[in-house]
């Protein structure tokens, strides 16, 4: 794979880079160590970081990669804990030349063993700070909601405190819905997604990752989402692309994540030239980057080796994703 300069260079907003999910080895290992979280004793892939690292390069689904995800995270405990995971990805953020960043992060799975929302804000805020300061990134968080799990709990989390806080003040200033796809159709989420709407905030959700086209159509009719994750089968239903097309909704693409779990056998096999004929746009992104083997650039590069696009195309992708962006437009224009 080669490293483009020009592609370095280009003004990168990522969308759809879950922070849990650039949590590597090295540092699941010093953080297991640090907190006194014993790992699987019964999976040898737990072994060291090296031997966890080559478990990666095997997932065999989504639920494959979600099961190593969750133990993976269960190793944040404290506020500095959050604060470094977020920090080691607006670092490499920086390499690839990110100026913009809108991450996601699961507090329910925190929550749930008694990490309070508050601990988990802290760190990440702290983070965003100092990547705006000392890189020039402007970040937003995306508070996401985890399919599997109960309805009610979803909403017992959605309506806590701390959380409401979050989004009154600005902190957090969307949801999104993530976690395994298939037995889960977004419209299970409607009343969220209601509310979210009511108290004036961004929404997008995973949808047409592993799931059919119907659960894209679904997410924008019932969830009303700006916006689309992943959403690569959209390809499957043309009068759908061109009503995405139409009304001007992005996709937050993951050419990596959807080779690693196997949802295309290549980059080429996603339907991106489609998307840019149809003008559906999107903006391309690492998902989890610590687990699927590189960060945002690493997806760019991996896309122009796949479809040698042209500079103006190029410069079209990301422009949709700096007008994609739920930043302000003062912030907007100084991106471009
Ligand atoms: N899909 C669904 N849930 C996730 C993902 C994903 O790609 N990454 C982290 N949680
Ligand atoms: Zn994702």
């Amino acid at each position: 794979l080669r490293i483009h300069p020009f592609l370095q260079a280009l003004p990168k907003c990522e969308h759809h880079i879950h922070l849990e999910g650039a949590l590597s080895p090295s540092i699941l290992f010093t953080l297991a160590a640090r907190n006194q979280i014993t790992l699987p004793q019964d999976d040898p892939a737990f072994g060291s970081p090296e031997s966890l690292l080559a478990r990666y390069d095997r997932f065999t689904s989504l639920d494959d990669f979600l099961h190593y995800y969750y133990i993976g995270m269960s190793v944040l405990v404290h506020a500095a804990d959050f604060e470094a995971l977020a920090w080691d990805y607006f670092q490499h953020a920086a390499e690839d030349g990110v100026v913009h960043a809108e991450v996601f992060f699961d507090p329910q799975a925190h929550i749930e063993r008694s990490v309070t929302y508050e601990t988990v804000l802290a760190g990440f805020t702290t983070a965003r700070k100092r990547a705006e300061s000392q890189f020039g990134i402007s970040s937003e968080l995306i508070c996401c909601f985890l399919r599997h799990l109960p309805v009610p709990d979803c909403i017992s989390t959605f309506e806590l405190e701390a959380v409401q806080a979050s989004f009154k003040s600005g902190a957090v200033i969307g949801i999104g819905l993530d976690s395994s796809e298939k037995p889960f159709p977004p419209e299970m989420f409607q009343e969220i997604y209601h509310k979210a709407e009511q108290l004036g905030l961004r929404r997008t959700a995973h949808a047409g990752e592993e799931g059919p086209v119907e659960y894209i159509k679904n997410a924008l009719d019932t969830l009303h989402v700006e916006r689309i994750d992943h959403g690569v089968r959209l390809a499957d239903n043309e009068a759908l692309l061109q009503r995405v097309a139409k009304e001007g909704k992005l996709l937050s693409v993951c050419p990596l994540s959807n080779v690693l779990l196997r949802c295309v056998t290549a980059i080429s096999e996603l339907p991106l030239r489609k998307f840019l004929d149809a003008n559906v746009k999107f903006s391309i992104n690492s998902d989890d980057p610590a687990y699927f083997g590189g960060y945002v650039l690493k997806n760019y590069c991996a896309v122009h080796d796949a479809f040698q696009l042209s500079v103006k195309e190029w410069r079209g992708i990301c422009e949709a994703g700096i007008e994609g962006s739920w930043c302000g437009q003062a912030r907007k224009e100084e991106m471009f």
